[in-house]
């Protein structure tokens, strides 16, 4: 569904953070949360190829596709796909727990681009993800960890600017998070993605958190 922005519009709305910008273009760990069929995950390894994209979902089917997609292609040496929810990811990430790592064919691809050790990412992305989960705030703790500092916040639509601020630029991380929007005023929703969002919400996304536990 957010292929065609994340195709075209996703690495620039990163970039609209200058400091954010400076250090993907230098090089940097990113962990994308959520990352479906890797639209995202793509958009930014392409477009920032000195840093190291860590992109991974607990559905098995999405991380299939995304690593045959990865696989075919060639010109991408900077990502790699992990079948993980959030919570397990960062807790076997913090313990150095190699056996992990390995079982899902990642621990080579980390410590190449040495993302391993020290254990921090400098950007975290969750886009149109957080909804999903059955602990929304157990995984936004998670993804705290994952970072070095939390510094910047959060846009509530696709279409927003994300915001920043970093007091040092070398420390500071950032979290991208992303949900779609939706109004509690059926008047507010009669266009055709607000629709669609509406249908979506209660037969897709909240059964997939209820079927988390
Ligand atoms: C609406 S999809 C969005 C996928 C992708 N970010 C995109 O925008 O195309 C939400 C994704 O969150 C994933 N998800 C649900 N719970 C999760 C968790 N605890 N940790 C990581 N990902 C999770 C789902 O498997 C699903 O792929």
């Amino acid at each position: 569904m957010h292929h065609p922005f994340f195709k075209h519009s996703w690495a620039t709305c990163l970039s609209s953070v200058p400091t954010l910008h400076r250090l993907l273009q230098k090089g940097v760990a990113v962990l994308d949360i959520g990352c479906g069929g890797g639209g995202s995950s793509f958009a930014v390894a392409r477009a920032f190829p000195n840093s190291t994209i860590v992109a991974i979902d607990p559905d098995e089917s999405s991380i299939s596709r995304a690593t045959l997609q990865l696989r075919e292609s060639p010109d991408i040496d900077n990502l790699c796909f992990i079948q993980a929810d959030v919570e397990s990811f960062v807790e076997h990430f913090m313990a150095s727990n190699e056996d992990f790592f390995k079982s899902r064919g990642a621990l080579e691809f980390l410590h190449k681009r040495r993302v391993w050790m020290p254990a921090k990412f400098t950007l975290v992305t969750a886009y149109d993800v957080v909804h999903d989960m059955k602990d929304p705030v157990g995984s936004l703790r998670a993804m705290r960890t994952a970072l070095t500092h939390t510094t910047t916040t959060t846009t509530t639509s696709a279409t927003t600017t994300p915001s920043s601020q970093t007091s040092d630029e070398e420390e500071g991380g950032f979290l991208f998070w992303s949900e779609p929007f939706g109004s509690r005023n059926p008047m507010n929703n009669r266009n055709t993605r607000a629709k669609m969002r509406a249908a979506v919400s209660p037969l897709h996304c909240m059964t997939v958190s209820l079927a988390q536990g």
